[in-house]
C-alpha cells in the first residue's frame, strides 16, 4: 500500500536536512481532527538545532512543501505544518493498489513466514458440538486467516478432548446399556445419552464410578478392548465434528488431541520432579503456585492418572520442539483463564524462555434467547441444528423478497451460513453475547447478510455495466481520478485504503471484530456512492472511473470477507 508517511518524509527531508526520512516519519501524526489534514508534522523537535520558534519553522516548510502535487493544500497552525493529500492523488494511489493486488490486496508479509499455531475449536469427542463451540471455532479460523494474510506460516491444530476419566464412564455405560447399532446411526446423540445415563445411575449405584475409573486405567494401559471400544467413539464423534467443520469451510493441518500426549507425559512429570517444582498432597502430585497468586496445579492424581492440565504443558513442550513456533495461540473460552495462568506459569518455571510465547485468547460466553445450555442434563443446542436452521430461513427470505439468484440453495447456504459467522465476528471477542434469530437474519442491519447483499449489489453494477467496461474498469490507469473525489468516493476509498491497517490491528488484538466492524463501514460507504452518484453515465471516462472505484469496493469487502471465512455470492 502506499505509505503515504513515506512519501511526505522525503517531500519534507527535502527541506529539513536536520533530521532523516526515518525520524520525520517516525514524527508526522494523523491528526483525530480531518480538519487539521490528512497528515501533520510537530516542529518542536527542530526548535533547538535551528534556534527559531517552532511556528516560524512550521511556517518555512509549509512555504517549501505547499507546491507538491501530493498535496491539495499546506497550512501551518502553531508549531503544526498540516498537510491535505490530494484527494486526486489519493484516490489514484489506492486503486491502482487494489486493482493491481486483487485477491492480495490488504495481505502484508511482516509475519516473514514465521511459524504460529492457532489452536481451536478442539471440542470433546463423545459431546455434542453444540453452539457453545461456535465461539472458539470461527475466532479461531479468523484468527488462523488474519495470520496467513499478514505472512505466517500457520498451523492450526484442533486439541480434541479425546482423553480423560470421562472415557471410563463411556465406556462402562455403553457396556451395561449400549448398542453399536445406536451408536452408529446418531454417534454424539447416543453417547451423550449413555453419559447422561451413567450420571443418573451412579447415584444408585455408586460403585459404577470404581468401575468406570478401573476402565479408564485399563485405557491409559494400552489395554486392547477398551482402546478399540474409544478409537471407535472418537472416529464416529470425528465424523459429526467434520460435517459441521464442512459448513463452515474450515480445515485442520493435525487433530493431535488430548490423547496425542499421553505417552509424552512422563518426560513432563520427571521434568517437574528434576526442577524440584512436584510436591505431594494427600497422594497427588502438585506444582505449588501460591507464591503467584494461585492455586495448585493437579499434574498426577493418587491413582496415578494424568490430568489435563499435565496433556498442557506435554503439548506446548512437544509444539515447541516439533514446530518450534514464534508464537503458540490458544483460542479458549475465559472460564479457563486460571488453567492457562498456571500451565503457562509452569512452563516459565521449567526454564523455558518461550513460555512467554504461549497466548491465550480468551473470550466471553454465548447463550440463546432462552437460556443457556447443559450437557450435563442433555439439554444442549447442537450447532450443526443451528447452521441448518440458518440455511433453512435464509431459503425462506430469499423466496419470499424475490432475492435474484439461480441457485437458491446454494446462495442460501452462502448466505445462511455466512450470517452465523458474521454475528459471531461482530462483537469483541471477550464480551457474553445472545445470539438472536431475529439478529442474525436481518438484511438491513449491520449482519452478514447485509455486507453479503451490498457486494452482490456491486458486482451487479459490474454486470450491467457490460462485459467491455467492466473489463476496462479493472485497468488500474483507465480511471480518471477526478470524476471520484466527490465526498462519498472519497469516503469509501479512504475506508478501503485503511483496509491493510486495520487487518494488522485486528492480528495485534487477535480480534477478529476489528475487521467485521471495518467490512461495516465499507459496506455502509459503498452504499452511500451508490446512493449519491449515477455510475453508469454516459460520459465513459466518468463511467469507467467509477466502475473502478466499485470494483476496488468490491475487492476490499471481499477480501475482507475471507478473513472472517465467509463467502462472497455475486447475486444476491
Ligand atoms: N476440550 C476443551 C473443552 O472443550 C478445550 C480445550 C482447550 N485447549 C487446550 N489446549 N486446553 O473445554
Amino acid at each position: 500500500m502506499v505509505d503515504f508517511k513515506e512519501e511526505i518524509a522525503k517531500i519534507i527531508g527535502r527541506a529539513v536536512k536536520e533530521l532523516s526520512e526515518e525520524e520525520i516519519k517516525s514524527i508526522v501524526e494523523i491528526p483525530q481532527d480531518e480538519k487539521m489534514g490528512d497528515y501533520a508534522f510537530p516542529c518542536f523537535r527542530l526548535a533547538k538545532t535551528l534556534r527559531k520558534a517552532p511556528p516560524m519553522i512550521a511556517a518555512d516548510i509549509a512555504a517549501q512543501i505547499s507546491e507538491n502535487p501530493l498535496f491539495e493544500k499546506v497550512e501551518q497552525v502553531n508549531a503544526y505544518v498540516n498537510m491535505f493529500i490530494s484527494k486526486e492523488e489519493f484516490v489514484k494511489d489506492v486503486l491502482t493498489e487494489v486493482l493491481t493486488e486483487k485477491e492480495d490486496f490488504g495481505k502484508s508479509e511482516i509475519g516473514g513466514g514465521k511459524t504460529v499455531i492457532v489452536e481451536f475449536s478442539s471440542p470433546n469427542i463423545a459431546k455434542p458440538f453444540h453452539i457453545g463451540h461456535i465461539r472458539s471455532t470461527v475466532i479461531g479460523n479468523s484468527i488462523n486467516k488474519i495470520y496467513k494474510a499478514l505472512g505466517y506460516n500457520v498451523i492450526r491444530i484442533n486439541h480434541l478432548g479425546d482423553y480423560g476419566t470421562q472415557f471410563g464412564k463411556m465406556i462402562c455405560a455403553y457396556r451395561h446399556w449400549g448398542n453399536r447399532e445406536d451408536v452408529i446411526r446418531e454417534p454424539i446423540k447416543t453417547l451423550l445419552g449413555y453419559y447422561t445415563r451413567f450420571h443418573e445411575e451412579v447415584e444408585q449405584h455408586p460403585e459404577l464410578d470404581d468401575e468406570a475409573r478401573e476402565i479408564f486405567a485399563r485405557l491409559e494401559h494400552g489395554e486392547k478392548e477398551e482402546v478399540e471400544l474409544w478409537q471407535w467413539f472418537r472416529d464416529e464423534s470425528l465424523k459429526e465434528f467434520n460435517r459441521v467443520y464442512k459448513m463452515l469451510g474450515i480445515e485442520f493441518d493435525s487433530y493431535a488431541g488430548e490423547s496425542f500426549y499421553s505417552d509424552k507425559m512422563p518426560r513432563i512429570v520427571k521434568m517437574l520432579e528434576d526442577k524440584g517444582l512436584l510436591q505431594e498432597s494427600k497422594g497427588a502430585q502438585i506444582v505449588d503456585l501460591q507464591p503467584y497468586g494461585m492455586t495448585p496445579a493437579l499434574i498426577k492424581k493418587s491413582d496415578g492418572s494424568s490430568l489435563y492440565i499435565t496433556r498442557d504443558i506435554a503439548a506446548a513442550v512437544y509444539r515447541k520442539e516439533h514446530y518450534d513456533f514464534y508464537k503458540n495461540i490458544y483460542v479458549v473460552a475465559s472460564q479457563q483463564n486460571l488453567h492457562f495462568q498456571q500451565w503457562i506459569k509452569i512452563i516459565e518455571l521449567l526454564g523455558f524462555d518461550w513460555a512467554k510465547d504461549n497466548i491465550h485468547v480468551p473470550f466471553g460466553l454465548v447463550s440463546l434467547e432462552d437460556g443457556t445450555m447443559s450437557t450435563r442434563h442433555g439439554r444442549v443446542v447442537f450447532l450443526e441444528d443451528v447452521l441448518t436452521r440458518a440455511v433453512e430461513q435464509t431459503k425462506d427470505i430469499i423466496r419470499e423478497k424475490g432475492v435474484n439468484t439461480d441457485n437458491v440453495e446454494e446462495t442460501a447456504r452462502q448466505v445462511g451460513i455466512g450470517a452465523v459467522i458474521f454475528q459471531e465476528l461482530s462483537n469483541n471477542r471477550i464480551k457474553d453475547y445472545v445470539f438472536s434469530w431475529d439478529k442474525v437474519l436481518d438484511f438491513n442491519g449491520e449482519t452478514g447478510p447485509y455486507v453479503q447483499y451490498t457486494y452482490a449489489r456491486a458486482a451487479s453494477v459490474l454486470r450491467n455495466a457490460g462485459e467491455e467496461a467492466a473489463r476496462r474498469a479493472e485497468d488500474p490507469l483507465a480511471a480518471k481520478p477526478e470524476y471520484i473525489t466527490g465526498e462519498s468516493a472519497y469516503q469509501l476509498s479512504k475506508l478501503i485504503y485503511a483496509l491493510p491497517q486495520v487487518i494488522q490491528d485486528a492480528g495485534d488484538k487477535f480480534e477478529p471484530s476489528v475487521v467485521t466492524r471495518h467490512i461495516v463501514d465499507m459496506a455502509q460507504a459503498f452504499n452511500r456512492f451508490y446512493h449519491d452518484e449515477h455510475i453508469l453515465t454516459d460520459n465513459e471516462d466518468e463511467k469507467i472511473s467509477k466502475l473502478a472505484l466499485v470494483l476496488a469496493a468490491k475487492t476490499a469487502i471481499r477480501n475482507g470477507l475471507s478473513l472472517l471465512g465467509m463467502e462472497a455470492p455475486e447475486r444476491m
